[in-house]
């Protein structure tokens, strides 16, 4: 069975509510065979990363970057993982209060780095998630979800 790894930093109720988006995409009935594993990014390990066949990460912006967490979580696997996880397949959601430019641009350079193959378009919000913002967290979980069916 494959194994999806969600990687995220959920410091809020809106944060909370594209978590749950993902999560509920990523296990919807007609995606069968995928393990979905959780990890707050601060407890994530390359074990985590090593034992999983893609990944799924959200974060909120935080002063122009990705969360503390979320780096933190990448600087702890970023050489230990280099080699083994190269080719595989990602994607990602960020929430912010009006800005995710630098977020974005280094979630795409660290796993540009590492080689992964981002496989479904990444989805970012400013404030209160509305119905379509919700519906495209979804759609990015059962997407990458469905990219790891056999
Ligand atoms: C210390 C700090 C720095 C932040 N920096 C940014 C930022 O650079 N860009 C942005 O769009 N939002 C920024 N935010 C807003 C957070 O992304 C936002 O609070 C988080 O996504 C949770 O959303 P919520 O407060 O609407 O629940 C920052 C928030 C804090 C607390």
């Amino acid at each position: 069975m494959a194994t999806l790894l969600i990687v995220h930093h959920t410091p809020s109720p809106n944060c909370q509510a594209l978590f749950e988006a993902v999560v509920s995409g990523a296990t919807t009935e007609e995606i069968v065979g995928v393990r979905v594993v959780r990890r707050a990014a601060l407890s994530a390990t390359a074990s985590d990363v090593l034992g999983a066949d893609g990944y799924l990460l959200g974060t909120p912006a935080n002063l122009g970057y990705m969360s503390g967490a979320l780096k933190h979580f990448f600087d702890q696997v970023y050489y230990p993982c280099l080699d083994e996880t190269r080719g595989r397949p990602f994607g990602y959601y960020v929430h912010g209060g009006n800005d995710v430019t630098g977020t974005v641009r280094g979630i795409e350079s660290i796993t540009t780095g590492l080689g992964w193959r981002r496989t479904a378009e990444p989805v970012t919000v400013t404030g209160e998630p509305g119905k379509a913002d919700i519906e495209a967290c979804w759609e990015l979980g059962a997407t990458v979800a469905a990219g790891l069916m056999t």
